[in-house]
């Protein structure tokens, strides 16, 4: 039998017709990524509340529109486009159901995302500012002051709709990155912390209540103490938790054992940045720790983490970072890395707690 040698070249033409036909089958094709439609109609249908409402039993679309405030036939054309994706599905009688994509927007998923998506959250509208992502580009500079009329976290500070949904949503988030803060890391050591932006203090709450020990104050804008004094005192732990209303650019209460950033850091530009380490440095001394709990940027997550720092870049002006980038901007501030404490295996948001002294 004589042997057939078959060619593995393909003429050009073909291969470039193949490689087209496959970038439009994967689903990183041009116009999947660069679709607008279906990412504003699902947050359109969270902030709707359209799956609470349809679970809650108002299938058909006249009685959906009249609960969620919205025109008949609109919320049709939007439910008619988004049963394309699965997240609703029509039903036999022409009303809608959540359909398998749709779950995360029940309020009562355990892992609901609707807050998260709702346009009127700390989230959802800190996303809308995307759209301004090429002035961004051109400046370097965030767009949501230009947009809203005051920075990011002023507007959350005097919005209940985004203060409400920042306190619910970082609960859950503390939840999980309060791993880190409280594995690995030798808290028999620390006496007095300080939570420079401690937000509405759910990560102290959760250090305070494992470590009896422990005295802490809590520094962030004064609408946003009140919600941590509250909770405080909800928790059971006022009498070791005092808050001190300010900026973390000013000077901070000094001679604590530790200064923790959580989730702070990676709001701010890099000049900023610097400027609040150098304000924890000065205030920790010689022998205090300066802390930050942060997720940085690495190879397995670094599609998430730069969707976020572009979030980041265009609502607080603020940017994602490396473990590397991250020791340099500790150097910048007069600090050096001692150790990393990685969090939990959970994958994608594996959040650090970076401990540096003075270098
Ligand atoms: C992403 S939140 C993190 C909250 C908290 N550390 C946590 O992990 O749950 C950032 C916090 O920084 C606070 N913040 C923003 N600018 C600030 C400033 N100039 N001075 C003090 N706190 C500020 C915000 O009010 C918010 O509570």
């Amino acid at each position: 039998m004589s042997e057939t040698v078959v060619s593995t070249r393909q003429p050009a033409q073909s291969s470039s017709i193949g490689s087209i036909r496959s970038q439009q089958n994967s689903q990183f094709g041009l116009e999947n990524v660069a679709n607008l439609v279906t990412p504003y109609a699902v947050r359109v249908a969270a902030t709707l509340r359209l799956a609470d409402h349809i679970t809650d039993g108002a299938t058909d679309v006249p009685t959906l529109a009249q609960r969620c405030g919205a025109n008949p036939k609109a919320l049709r054309r939007l439910l008619v486009h988004l049963a394309s994706y699965d997240v609703f599905t029509e039903r036999a009688d022409g009303g809608y159901d959540v359909g398998p994509v749709g779950q995360q927007l029940r309020s009562d998923h355990p892992m609901s995302m609707r807050v998260l998506l709702d346009l009127d959250s700390f989230s959802g509208k800190a996303d809308l500012s995307l759209s301004g992502l090429l002035e961004s580009v051109r400046t370097g500079e965030p767009v949501y002051p230009a947009q809203h009329g005051k920075p990011y976290w002023e507007d959350l500070v005097s919005s209940p709709a985004m203060g409400d949904s920042f306190e619910t949503a970082l609960d859950t988030i503390v939840n999980f990155s309060s791993r880190s803060l409280l594995r690995g890391y030798d808290w028999s050591t620390v006496k007095r912390i300080v939570d420079v932006g401690g937000g509405s203090g759910a990560p102290l709450i959760r250090l305070l209540k494992k470590y009896e020990h422990l005295q802490a104050t809590l520094v962030d804008f004064p609408q946003m103490i009140e919600r941590a004094r509250r909770n405080f005192e909800a928790a059971g732990v006022a009498d070791r938790a005092s808050v001190t209303p300010g900026s973390y650019f000013d000077p901070l209460p000094p001679g604590a054992d530790a200064y923790l950033l959580s989730e702070v850091v990676d709001q701010e530009s890099e000049e900023n940045a610097v400027r609040i380490l150098r304000r924890c440095a000065e205030a920790a001394g010689d022998t205090g720790k300066v802390m930050l709990l942060q997720t940085p940027v690495t190879k397995s997550n670094r599609a998430v983490m730069t969707a976020l720092d572009l979030r980041m870049l265009t609502s607080v002006g603020g940017q994602e970072l490396s473990v590397e980038q991250y020791r340099e901007l500790f150097a910048k501030a007069g600090l050096k890395l001692d150790t990393t404490y990685p969090a939990s295996n959970i994958t994608t948001f594996s959040v650090m707690l970076f401990v540096c002294s003075a270098a």
